[in-house]
């Protein structure tokens, strides 16, 4: 298969449109029901469709993003076969920056999305992929800020909440080159404790936030999750985007929720930890100690970690 890109709107007769996706700073890949690799959404321009109208189609039907901004990207041309059949053709390349996701609808042809730090070696069009390349990093660099913008970080409201399972998704520890677990392992019903009905009287959390848009959370909850170590200690959960760690905005949100725990009269707080996650390290800076060692449900090494809050 051979792939050329040209500039944006400069082919005629497109039979394709594309979109590449971005979803908090990570790519948003699909696995075809029928194949083993990752692909970005995209597929056939329908009848009295135009590009644009069909790569937000393709972008809703194979991954289930309902708010999205989205741009052209450049055009290409396809000459060749994929699974014995001929492919060749024009596409115009959009590119999104999604912020809601709802399921995939049900007659899509995906079966699951996953967010991806890096590209995977595994994709379905590697040679689309590494031609468009240089322009989706060029997109990266000019739609990246430089500086690190100004966050707030304030108590969860119940607006709130349905963001969790992202939050959720984002504390799965990833070990260096591990590959990411597909978005809905957080169903799990192990995992999913941590934000299920969240909004209880012994729930509370804080978050925080860049121009509206949520980059971190930290909450916690009496829970009779794994590692709880009774029934008067909330377990803790946190994480912040991929982009936007090492900042201090962690350390900020867990400095706000001990007030807050404090206040509503906890006396220590407890999280599990898998013992090769560098946020073992973040921990204990925050005043958290190893009382215990376990193994999760995933067989995982785990650390169990308790903060007195009455030192504070
Ligand atoms: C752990 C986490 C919440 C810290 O938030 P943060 O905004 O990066 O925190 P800060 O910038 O205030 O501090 C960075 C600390 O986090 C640790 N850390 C863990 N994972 C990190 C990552 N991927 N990038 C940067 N720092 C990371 C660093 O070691 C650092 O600790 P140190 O200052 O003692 O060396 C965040 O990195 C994260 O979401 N990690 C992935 C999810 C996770 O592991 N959650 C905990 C599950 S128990």
């Amino acid at each position: 298969m051979k792939c050329t890109s040209h500039p944006f709107n400069t082919l005629e007769n497109y039979k394709y449109a594309d979109v590449i996706t971005f979803y908090n700073g990570q790519w948003l890949l699909s696995k075809h029901k029928e194949r083993t690799s990752w692909e970005t959404q995209g597929g056939h321009i329908e009848q009295g469709e135009t590009p644009f109208e069909a790569a937000k189609r393709e972008l809703y039907e194979e991954s289930g993003a309902i708010e999205f901004d989205i741009e052209p990207l450049c055009d290409y041309s396809l000459v060749g076969m994929f699974n014995w059949k001929d492919v060749s053709g024009n596409s115009q390349v959009y590119i999104a920056t999604v912020y809601s996701l709802d399921a995939i609808p049900q007659q899509s042809e995906i079966e699951k999305i996953c967010l991806f730090d890096t590209l995977p070696e595994d994709l379905t069009y590697p040679e689309v992929t590494s031609e468009i390349m240089p322009l989706v990093l060029e997109w990266l660099v000019k739609n990246t800020e430089d500086e690190m913008p100004k966050y707030i970080v304030r108590e969860i409201t119940p607006a709130d909440y349905p963001k969790l399972d992202d939050f959720l998704c984002h504390a799965i520890f990833i070990p260096e080159g591990g590959e990411h677990p597909a978005y809905d392992v957080i169903f799990q019903s192990e995992i999913y404790v941590y934000v299920k009905d969240f909004g209880g009287k012994n729930d509370c959390g804080v978050v925080a936030e860049i121009k509206s848009q949520l980059v971190g959370a930290a909450w916690a909850r009496i829970i009779p999750a794994y590692g709880n170590i009774d029934d008067k200690t909330p377990k803790l959960a946190i994480s912040t985007l991929p982009e936007y760690r090492g900042k201090g905005i962690g350390t900020d949100l867990m400095s706000s929720l001990f007030v807050l725990l404090k206040e509503r009269g906890y006396v220590r707080t407890s999280l599990s930890v898998q013992q090769d996650n560098p946020a073992v390290r973040f921990y204990k800076r925050l005043g958290y100690v190893v009382t215990d060692e376990k193994k999760d449900h995933a067989g995982h090494d785990d650390f169990i970690m308790v903060k007195n809050l009455q030192s504070e």
